[in-house]
């Protein structure tokens, strides 16, 4: 019943089953990668590289291809919108670790950008990377404005703040505090359908889907953080009470698991009313 009973297990399978996906998501991330040619910018292109690669699940890029598949249109600019999500999902992980945010010294198995390449550096490879995501999102008609609306202060920065603003707080806190990884989780699919000409009814069940799976990412991080090993987890366990933080654990207490089945079957459901019980949307919820 934890979120990787479902999801992450079926898309880590598939990824490592389906080779040709998997190096197209690494080629996609090469080749968008915003690499400067100004002398004295190496430490910068250092610092992005090492934020992106060898990287963590992947699993943003790979939910962008799933959701894209689920729409009858061309998919000539998904690979680039599937990269431009990812390089959201670097660049937050960059400055949510800083010292002024979670303070976090390791990620994905290695010392934080930060501390390897300095504060500065660590907040100009975050922003390259936003601002060549922006550069990416503008190649589909939509997508701009679908990323200002869940990357800006009502989706992913709006949620952060909350997170680390607010530490007793009621659910409704706790929902917009969810936003930091819900919205982008929503930005994650309709990036796929957006980048494929899907209709506006295609993207409105995908962006419903998207946020209750990232709400639902949420609360399974949110467990993972209190209940793992650092590492396991390759970042440290514990962070959420050691900052007070408004997890689902703090939140929720025992109502966990039935609250994130409850989020898939919506989410499910909401894919379904639209796209029918396809074998695609049974892969993305599984
Ligand atoms: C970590 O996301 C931060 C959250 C939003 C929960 P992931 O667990 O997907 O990070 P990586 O990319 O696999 O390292
Ligand atoms: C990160 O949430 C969300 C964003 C980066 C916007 P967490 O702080 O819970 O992520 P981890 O646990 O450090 O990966
Ligand atoms: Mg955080
Ligand atoms: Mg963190
Ligand atoms: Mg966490």
């Amino acid at each position: 019943l934890l979120f990787t009973d479902n999801i992450l297990v079926e898309v880590m399978t598939m990824i490592l089953a389906d080779e040709g996906l998997y190096a197209a998501i690494e080629a996609g991330l090469r080749k968008h990668m915003p690499l400067s040619d100004f002398s004295g910018a190496d430490r910068l292109n250092q610092a992005m590289q090492y934020a992106v690669f060898p990287g963590g699940k992947r699993l943003r890029p790979v939910l962008t291809i799933l959701a894209a598949n689920l729409i009858d249109g061309n998919q000539t600019g998904l690979i680039a919108a599937a990269s431009a999500v990812e390089f959201v999902h670097a660049s937050s992980l960059i400055i949510d670790d800083l010292p002024s945010m979670d303070n976090a010294p390791i990620r994905r198995s290695k010392a934080a950008v930060h501390l390897v390449y300095g504060e500065d550096i660590a907040l100009l490879a975050a922003v390259a990377l936003l601002n060549a995501a922006y550069g990416l999102f503008a190649k589909a008609p939509g997508l701009v404005e679908e990323a200002v609306e869940c990357i800006g202060v009502t989706g992913m920065i709006g949620g952060q703040t909350v997170d680390l603003s607010c530490t007793k707080v009621p659910l409704h806190g706790f929902v917009l505090r969810n936003r930091k990884t819900s919205a982008l989780m929503r930005l994650t699919l309709t990036a796929g359908a957006l980048s494929c000409g899907a209709s506006l009814r295609e993207v409105l069940a995908l962006a419903r889907a998207g946020e209750l799976i990232g709400e639902s990412y949420q609360a399974y991080d949110d467990y993972v953080d209190a209940n793992a090993q650092s590492r396991d987890i390759g970042k440290p366990a514990g962070q959420d009470r050691r900052h007070e933080r408004p997890s689902a654990l703090a939140v929720l207490g025992c109502d966990y698991v039935e609250h994130n089945a409850n989020l898939l079957n919506q989410a499910q459901r909401a894919l379904e009313d639209q796209f029918g019980s396809i074998e695609a949307v049974s892969i993305i919820m599984n």
